[in-house]
């Protein structure tokens, strides 16, 4: 996709990972329709992106408001035109004891993390197919490839992008719309792990936020599946862990994976 002068909606533009990637595809002419509930947030994204001399239009909405969602893309379109790329970065996590969860912490998780997604892609999908062309990325996780322990919603819910993602990539295999899904492990400098203010664990390490905004921009210029970014090697352990679970828990304990995510716990 030749990307100048594309339109893309960006979900979660307000904060942490979003910024980047809206600066980075601003940075290659393409406008962005950022959204989130923070306005001061959005403000802040739009300003450094103009700044740049690239293009931001704010939208303000609670992504949990799954009956919401098609109007807005229908009042998005309206305004700005067709819609190129969506990007699903908006997610959510919440550390704590799986039996000390609420319920509505649970659909809270599910619905930004999985249902809103969904709704975009089912909403923006026919008009993709229609205009002949069309991207729709999903921010997923490394959580979505191994459970975590006291985060396991999180993780579930990151491991059905991945799925989904690769159920449509082989649907719309002919079509000329394109499905990518990225699996950043942890993340510095932004964004929710960073937040958290506890290091990661020293063998794993953290990459910078602008890789995974790298990522996005590779998916679009190469048109990339799945595209995993980590500090360090990750797919051996990840194919053990498809061959026995019992190594795989064992060297995730090793790395000190369920500790760290206990410290997270809050309260
Ligand atoms: N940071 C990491 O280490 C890491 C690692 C792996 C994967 N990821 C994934 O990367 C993506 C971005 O994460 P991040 O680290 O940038 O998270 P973040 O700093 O917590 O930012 C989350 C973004 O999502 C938006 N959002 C959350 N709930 C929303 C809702 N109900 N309605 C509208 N917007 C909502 C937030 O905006 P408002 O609060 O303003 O609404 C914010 O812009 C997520 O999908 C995350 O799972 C992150």
């Amino acid at each position: 996709m030749n990307l100048a002068g594309k339109t893309a909606i960006l979900t979660g533009a307000s904060r942490g990972i979003g910024p980047y990637i809206a600066k980075t595809l601003s940075a290659q002419g393409v406008t962005i329709i950022g959204i989130a509930r923070s306005e001061s947030g959005l403000n802040e994204t739009k300003s450094m992106v103009e700044s740049e001399g690239g293009t931001f239009h704010s939208y303000l909405q609670d992504l949990t408001d799954i009956n919401e969602l098609a109007p807005m893309v229908h009042k998005l379109e309206d305004q700005y035109g067709p819609i190129h790329i969506l990007i699903n970065n908006a997610g959510i996590e919440h550390y704590e004891h799986y039996d000390r969860l609420s319920r509505d912490k649970i659909s809270d998780i599910m619905n930004t993390n999985v249902r809103c997604p969904m709704e975009l892609t089912r909403v923006i999908l026919p008009k993709m197919i229609e205009q002949k062309e069309g991207h729709v990325i999903t921010i997923a996780s490394l959580a979505g490839k191994k459970g975590l322990a006291y985060n396991s919603v999180y993780s579930a819910s990151k491991a059905a992008m991945i799925m989904w993602s690769d159920g449509l990539r082989q649907e719309y295999r002919d079509s000329p719309v394109h499905v990518s899904v990225i699996c950043p492990g942890f993340i510095s400098d932004a964004g929710m792990f960073y937040d958290g203010h506890v290091p990661p664990p020293p063998l794993l390490g953290a990459s910078n936020p602008q890789k995974v905004a790298n990522a996005v921009m590779k998916a679009l210029k190469k048109g990339s599946c799945e595209i995993i970014v980590n500090k360090g090697p990750i797919k051996p352990l990840l194919a053990i862990s498809q061959l026995s679970w019992k190594i795989s828990d064992t060297i995730t304990r090793w790395f000190g994976v369920p500790a760290l995510n206990r410290k997270r716990i809050s309260g």
